[in-house]
């Protein structure tokens, strides 16, 4: 089987699944009024008899050093190109063209963690002026030019939007990897991109104390040696000019801190680099079902112009409001909807350093209060933490949301309502944005004065996207029943390719339901997303969740190949499986079971040390919620792992039939040591929702 094929399975029980349908909610006519989208002839716009051209209202959001020839070339299909012929830069469309009408604006807000710290405002000016000395930095010390990559692993600090622009005004491809991941997590990326340069930063803020963070850029550099690739420079941002926040000491001729590089390149111009629209723009690192991850390469023209024309239609983003993105740059959404989206229409962004609720509960709308925030967009993780600790927060802060969005996970009703009433005070309308880090920008979403809101539904497709249900053999299921949802179009956000991996582009995205590999019509490519769905009548999509060995963490994809491979770096480890288990703030957990080779001594120290190379190889994020030792796996009779079987034990539901297994009789002792632990623990089985139950029973055989 195909990778494509493998991460299809839609059980024929989730074929069955329904749900109470939930009352709609109308955008208050103040939100009416002053929406950047209120006529619905944008429908007509962008149906599909008009596509591919509709896509010319995005593009034309844009500066264009040379106007596009072709608006969709199918040629090399599925590997679609946009706007061919046209010529642009990011940064320019970023930065340089909002001189002339709000040089003095605030382009970015950065609040930093510790609240006793101003925030700090960047003009567009200023802006400019850092992206322009960067640039200069990277392309006469760091010697890189159109088309190199490089890998950044920064914080959330006004730095990192800078270092982006800076490569996007050379052409250069940026590689930005999320601060939590691990050293050794950055340098297979580093290896994976063939990057020469990284860009870190010695330390950042989290929860109170200050994270040493250059340490990870040593195990990076060492990690990607060992994977064939060398790293001339690192670059060092210091969170505090002049003062290290590091332990680990410089390296002679290979680290060098950019406040000291800097200081030559003061002052200094950088002529953007007039870049073909689908030149690539950067890479964005994410997980699937083998181990090796996938760098989704996105484009200059059509990424930038799907990111703008998403944020101006779905965020309802004017130059005068004050938008804050509490997700991390780190991630896709970020990229799209706190840099390029925002910053290319001019607005004021919002970039917060630290953790929601540090140091309490009240600390969001705080910030929002004081910044005058009036666009908010965080996940469903965040608001159920936010939810659980501060419940009546919110009231006590006079600020205002005209709009909220929430992103990256199924949102249960019932915290959309809190997130609503509390967070929104029942001003403010809210989209749920369905969408992958592949994709660029939105795929579903309510349009915010057009469409009324569904809570647990992301709403109907987005305009220019054509999705289909399918079942397993093709055939579109009819509303009300679960399938894979794909889009049968092309549109200028999705990626180009998976950096140096085309053919898992094809096999993951495409071969399930394409017909035939010669085609040239883009109809004959439906992108396979990789989620199950449902569409209600009303043609709104519910999104189950993912169909293939993807657990869902906070919003962050977590390979169960990944977590096994980090766990199989413990030599005392025979066999490693990953499962997922529902989880009240982070919707999914993760809890790894492992056997030990012979002779091993099962306990405490060796679950620790499971924990702890998972640690290392992924990041703190990726840390299971309990690592069970157990004597085997159940397993096929072709050796398969089945962890559909303890999944459903580590959710205390019904493991199903499991007499057809090699050895079923394991599954009775799994059963008993686990779920007596964690009773012992205080755990209590939850109630799960049919479409938990579903997820579990139907978790990957492999
Ligand atoms: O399963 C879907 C879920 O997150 C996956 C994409 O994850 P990632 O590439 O990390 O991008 C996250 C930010 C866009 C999807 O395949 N997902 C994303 N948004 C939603 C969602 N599930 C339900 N509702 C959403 N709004």
């Amino acid at each position: 089987m195909t990778e494509g094929q493998e991460e299809a399975q839609v059980s024929e029980s989730q074929i069955a699944v329904h749900w109470r349908e939930e009352e709609y909610y109308y955008p208050p006519e103040s939100f009416v009024q002053q929406a950047n989208a209120a006529d619905p002839a944008i429908f007509d716009r962008f149906s599909e008899e008009n596509f591919p051209d509709c896509f010319k209202e995005y593009s034309d959001m844009l500066s264009w050093d040379a106007p596009w020839e072709t608006i969709l070339d199918t040629s090399n299909a599925p590997f679609w190109n946009w706007f061919v012929g046209g010529r642009l830069n990011a940064s320019y469309n970023c930065v340089d063209r909002h001189l002339a009408a709000r040089a003095n604006k605030a382009a970015i807000i950065w609040v930093p963690e510790p609240e006793s710290d101003e925030p700090v405002a960047i003009t567009y000016r200023d802006l400019y002026h850092r992206v322009n000395e960067f640039a200069a930095l990277l392309r006469d010390f760091g010697g890189v030019k159109a088309g190199d990559r490089v890998t950044l692993h920064m914080p959330m600090v006004a730095e990192l939007p800078v270092v982006m622009l800076a490569c996007a005004r050379l052409g250069v491809v940026h590689s930005e990897v999320f601060g939590g991941f691990s050293g050794n997590a950055c340098g297979t990326r580093i290896a994976d991109s063939g990057s020469r340069i990284l860009i870190t930063m010695d330390g950042y803020y989290r929860s109170g104390t200050v994270q040493d963070h250059k340490v990870k850029a040593d195990e990076a550099v060492a990690e990607a040696h060992k994977q064939g690739q060398d790293v001339d420079k690192v670059l060092v941002w210091r969170r505090h000019p002049g003062q290290y926040a590091s332990q680990t000491p410089m390296v002679e001729g290979r680290d060098f801190f950019v406040d000291e590089v800097i200081a030559q390149y003061r002052g200094q111009i950088v002529e953007p680099v007039s870049m073909p629209a689908e030149a690539p723009l950067f890479l964005m690192y994410t997980s699937g079902t083998t181990g090796r991850p996938k760098g989704a390469q996105h484009s200059t023209g059509g990424y930038l112009a799907y990111v703008t024309g998403t944020s101006k239609y779905y965020q309802d983003i004017h130059p005068d409001d004050t938008y804050w993105c509490m997700a991390d740059i780190g991630w896709i959404t970020g990229h799209s909807y706190i840099v390029y989206g925002p910053l290319s229409l001019g607005t004021t962004t919002v970039i917060y350093e630290g953790t929601p609720n540090y140091p309490d509960a009240g600390r969001p709308w705080r910030i929002a209060e004081r910044l005058g925030v009036n666009i908010f967009h965080t996940s469903p993780t965040a608001i159920r933490m936010l939810r659980k600790v501060g419940p009546d927060e919110p009231k006590k802060y006079n600020y205002h949301f005209k709009h909220m969005t929430t992103v990256g996970e199924p949102i249960e009703p019932e915290v959309w309502r809190w997130y609503h009433e509390a967070v929104g005070k029942a001003e403010a309308v809210i989209v749920d944005t369905w969408w992958q880090t592949e994709t660029g920008g939105f795929l579903g979403s309510s349009l915010p004065a057009l469409k009324p809101m569904k809570p647990g539904s992301c709403g109907p497709a987005v305009i220019g996207i054509y999705p289909a249900i399918y079942d397993e053999d093709g055939h579109e299921v009819p509303d009300g029943k679960a399938g894979n949802i794909c889009i049968r179009n092309p549109w200028p956000g999705i990626m180009q390719t998976i950096w140096g991996q085309p053919e898992r582009f094809l096999s993951v995205y495409y071969e399930k339901y394409n017909k035939d590999p010669d085609s040239k019509d883009w109809h004959a490519w439906p992108y396979f997303c990789g989620d199950g769905a449902v569409r209600a009548p009303d043609g709104y999509y519910r999104i189950l969740g993912r169909v293939d060995d993807v657990i869902n963490v906070a919003g962050h994809r977590l390979g169960t190949k990944e977590l096994e491979s980090a766990a199989l770096t413990v030599p005392e480890v025979a066999e490693a499986a990953a499962v997922p288990v529902v989880d009240d703030i982070r919707g999914r957990a993760v809890e790894m079971y492992v056997s030990l080779k012979p002779g091993s001594p099962p306990g405490d120290e060796m679950a620790k040390k499971v924990t702890r190379a998972i640690e290392v190889e992924i990041g703190k994020i990726a840390r299971p919620k309990n690592v069970w030792i157990v004597a085997d796996m159940p397993k096929t009779r072709s050796g398969k792992i089945m962890r559909r079987v303890i999944a459903a034990i580590s959710n205390f539901t019904d493991t199903g039939d499991v007499t057809t297994l090699a050895n079923p009789e394991i599954v009775e002792d799994i059963r008993q040591q686990v779920q007596e632990a964690k009773l012992a623990q205080g755990e209590k089985p939850k109630e799960l929702s049919e479409t938990e139950v579903e997820e579990i029973k139907s978790f990957g055989t492999e």
